[in-house]
């Protein structure tokens, strides 16, 4: 395989908008050749036909785990390192990817956070997607692609401490019987919330090989795809942790059980591969990962 990843040199303006708004669009990051076989990857792989919409958004389709040699080869290669480098001063750990698929009648995500994504690890550490479309997104035109909100607009740091806190609280099995818990919806921004995200929400065209690099405490959504000459768009979604990042086995637990209380079944259990970690090892440590 020749090189999937562009070498891509930052400027100061770039990399100070990212410290500030925790996301960057990187232009021409990846090859053809990347694009062409991620797209291979995402429809050839097993993914849910029917995913549980409460829980997971409304997708033509969406798989989890579904990485291989072409995606080893994309964190591994120099090229990759040194762009990310430029951003982000610790290593990044790669742990699983998400293929997803959205259609003219589909919506996708509500504005959320990678709550689930992100499950394994404690409240305040960092973590990292780079999602990578997989078509043409045009928002003239048929849109379809992502919408993400600066994080100093609504910082998710509050939520996250949020959601970590109620789920160790004493009461928390006789709250998710409640009415109260129902309308609370939590892997989704309330009403309010999406009020003030839908009105500082920002969203960019992309050419195939362009992507996207957010941190967790970047809300987000999907912009629906609109009836046009593209019949669907595809794209992958790569997940990172900081090498400092900490396992976090005791939230991992009380999230799923959320999510059983609510009905659903959790879509990743990347957190439970992790078998030789304690609470509060290092991510990065665990033989089940590589750096
Ligand atoms: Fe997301």
């Amino acid at each position: 395989m020749s090189s999937l990843i562009n070498k891509i040199t930052l400027s100061q303006a770039d990399k100070e908008f990212f410290w500030k708004n925790g996301f960057i669009k990187l232009n021409r990051l990846l090859t053809r050749e990347a694009t062409d076989k991620l797209r291979e990857l995402t429809y050839n792989s097993k993914l849910i036909g029917k995913a549980p919409e409460y829980y997971t958004g409304d997708f033509a389709r969406i798989g989890y785990g579904i990485e291989n040699a072409v995606t080893h080869q994309i964190y591994s290669e120099e090229n990759f390192k040194y762009t990310i480098k430029q951003l982000i001063k610790n290593e990044l750990t790669f742990t699983e990817s998400v293929g997803f698929e959205l259609t003219p009648n589909k919506r996708g995500f509500y504005f959320h956070l990678d709550l689930a994504s992100f499950s394994f690890i404690q409240a305040e550490d960092l973590a990292y997607s780079l999602w990578i479309p997989l078509a043409p997104i045009n928002t003239k035109e048929q849109h379809g692609g992502m919408a993400y909100v600066p994080q100093k607009v609504y910082p998710a740091s509050g939520y996250f401490s949020l959601i970590y806190e109620l789920v160790q609280h004493e009461n928390i099995a006789e709250f998710c019987q409640t009415e109260d818990f129902k309308f609370f919806n939590f892997p989704h921004a309330s009403k309010v919330e999406e009020l003030i995200l839908e009105k500082n929400k920002v969203e960019d065209d992309f050419e195939v090989g362009d992507a996207l690099l957010l941190n967790k405490f970047v809300w987000h959504r999907s912009v629906p795809l609109k009836e046009g000459k593209l019949p669907s768009r595809m794209a992958y979604t790569m997940r990172f942790v900081d090498s400092q990042a900490r396992y976090g086995k005791n939230f991992l637990d009380d999230f799923n059980y959320m999510v059983k209380a609510m009905g659903d079944d959790p879509l990743t259990s990347f957190g439970y591969k992790l078998t030789d970690l304690k609470e509060g090892d290092l991510i990065s440590k665990s033989k089940f990962v590589d750096n």
